[in-house]
């Protein structure tokens, strides 16, 4: 079965939403997502968004923060450029109805005109984090969602998983997309959950915006979509990915067997939480002088070092000084879930532990979006864009999101009114062959090798050996997943198996070939930075395949 569009729309997050929202006034719109369309990274975000609104806050401000934070790496035209649209693409969200939390009009100390309330998080020299409740991304998800279901221009298909790009040299074999270089895309291969058959959209121009790749550690505080989606599809279709290196771990998840490495948001911290041992001593002053409120590299790693000597399993979150009313109003999600497993963050600290919560590399863009392949754009967590560097600076996600789908959506509209766009001869899905597998065990067993092998071996603190020992143990699996791929009927369990092996497979060949430690990247055996020999991005791109 084939669909056209004009444009098609990969992922449901921020970033999809509001590219969606802004073509569909060009175009027409198929918009494809793995679940529910709500399931997301970003309906789970919590902290807020940072932007700057007035004095004494300043773009310059943000801008050096977010330079400090990406140690060196950051693309300074980029971090410029978002910091100064931030405001605007805010009040966008406003004036399309998203509610954050405004502050007391009656305090005349506090400059902002428009009374947003902003928080603090780790890295911020300022408050600037514009937030709504605990909750932000639950609440700008529900408004995008709203708008972009209510849009005749715009198709959404659910419980639809997009297995490979299609580009115009694509060929099929046997469930193997074949393609070259020196490409344009147009359009992408889907595989309907609920049919199990395999759909061909066409389109002019294609964005991903599959999100993140927490899935591909143990512990993550994503939810089950992060599988590296969009980075592994990009990346065979020959699209450039860069500094997979720099995987962000978020310092503060709640540890209980049960709570699937909730997170505890770092505007925790912002509002006077402190981290303390098993004894009750606080320990972040002997790592950094922004102690609890350094940068998020420097605490994920202070608590590895914290339990490694401890033997301890967790380290604790208190915040319980600041009262009852204080918390339960600042952070009602917050209180509700620890109240869940047992925890009442108002009288007692909560147990915490870093998890795996942010790629900052992806595939590779300019300053619009685009990608080194023709008609696709990426955006949002699967695109690495500059401006997050060796480490994200907090709540600078959803920013970048906002203000890359906005650029993009601008681009693709302008490229779509003047390029001579012709559907080639697309081949349709080739499964002959294949058969219903009676392996799954194979599926599961290797997505919980992988996922373990990453996070002993390619987790917060890396070294040369524990690198080649995760590549030799994942060039075994992803041959597995070859093979068996090639044999049987797809599942959406295996395609995203397949995706989380070629993450993290990139991922281990961008952490060998750094040889330093900066940022999120730190290896035992090189502990320095080097700016002379590696302040630079790492890219990778795979060889021809034709
Ligand atoms: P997502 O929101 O993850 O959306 C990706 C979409 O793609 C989903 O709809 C998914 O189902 C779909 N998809 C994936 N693969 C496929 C496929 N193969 N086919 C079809 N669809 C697919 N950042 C901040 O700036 N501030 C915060 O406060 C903050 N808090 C966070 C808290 C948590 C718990 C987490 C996990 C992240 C947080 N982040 C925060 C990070 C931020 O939420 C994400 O980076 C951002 O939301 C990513 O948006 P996105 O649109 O790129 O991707
Ligand atoms: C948080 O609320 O701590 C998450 C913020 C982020 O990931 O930017």
């Amino acid at each position: 079965m084939k669909i056209e569009s004009d444009f098609l729309i990969i992922g449901s997050g921020i970033a999809g939403l509001m590219f969606a929202l802004k073509v569909a006034e060009a175009g027409t719109v198929s918009l494809v997502t793995k679940k529910n369309a709500k399931e997301s990274n970003t309906n789970y975000a919590q902290g807020g968004i940072a932007s700057v609104f007035g004095k004494p806050d300043s773009f310059d401000l943000h801008i050096e923060d977010t330079l400090a934070s990406g140690d060196g790496l950051c693309n300074r035209d980029v971090v410029e450029m978002v910091v100064k649209e931030g405001p605007a693409r805010i009040r966008e969200l406003i004036s399309l109805g998203v509610n954050f939390n405004r502050r007391d009009t009656s305090d005349p100390s506090i400059p902002d005109p428009e009374n947003l309330d902003l928080g603090r998080e780790g890295g911020h020299t300022e408050n600037r984090i514009v937030h709504a409740q605990d909750m932000t991304g639950k609440e700008v998800e529900r408004v995008l969602l709203n708008h972009v279901k209510q849009h005749d221009r715009i198709t959404v298909y659910e419980n639809h998983i997009a297995i490979d790009l299609i580009t115009c040299s694509t060929r099929m074999k046997r469930g193997l997309v074949i393609t070259t270089h020196e490409d344009y895309c147009c359009g992408a291969y889907v595989f309907d959950r609920t049919t199990n058959r395999v759909k061909t959209f066409c389109s002019k121009i294609t964005l991903l915006a599959t999100g993140g790749a927490g899935k591909v550690y143990l512990y993550t505080s994503n939810p089950d979509i992060a599988t590296g989606d969009g980075i592994a599809m990009g990346y065979r279709a020959g699209a450039t990915v860069a500094n997979l290196e720099f995987v962000q771990f978020h310092p503060t998840c709640l540890y209980h067997p049960d709570a699937k490495n909730f997170l505890i948001s770092e505007a925790v911290r912002g509002d006077g939480g402190r981290l303390i041992d098993a004894d009750g001593n606080s320990f972040m002053e002997k790592y950094d002088p922004l102690k609890d409120l350094a940068c998020r590299d420097v605490v994920a790693r202070a608590i590895d070092t914290e339990l490694k000597k401890s033997g301890n399993e967790s380290v604790f979150l208190d915040i319980s000084h600041k009262g009852s009313d204080f918390i339960k109003t600042r952070f009602p999600n917050l209180y509700r879930k620890a109240l869940q497993f047992g925890f009442d963050m108002t009288s007692e600290p909560l147990p915490v532990v870093p998890a795996a919560h942010y790629i900052c590399g992806g595939a590779a863009t300019d300053m619009a979006g685009r990608t080194d392949i023709g008609n696709l754009y990426v955006v949002g967590e699967t695109a690495c864009t500059g401006l997050h560097g060796a480490n994200r600076l907090a709540s600078n996600s959803l920013l970048e999101a906002l203000v890359y789908s906005h650029k993009a959506a601008f681009q693709a509209i302008d490229d779509l009114k003047t390029s001579e766009f012709k559907f080639p001869d697309i081949s349709t899905w080739d499964e002959s062959g294949t058969i219903d597998s009676d392996e799954l065990i194979m599926v599961s067993h290797n997505w919980d090798e992988i996922r373990r092998l990453m996070w002993n071996y390619v987790g917060i603190v890396r070294s040369d050996k524990r690198l080649a020992r995760a590549k030799r143990r994942i060039e075994i699996i992803v041959n597995e997943i070859h093979e068996y791929y090639w044999d049987f009927k797809i599942t959406s369990d295996l395609l995203e198996l397949r995706n989380i092996a070629t993450v993290a497979e990139l991922i281990i060949q961008c952490a060998m070939h750094r040889k330093e430690s900066r940022g999120l990247h730190y290896n035992i055996e090189y502990p320095e930075k080097n700016d002379t020999r590696w302040q630079k991005d790492t890219f990778l791109r795979q060889p021809f395949v034709g």
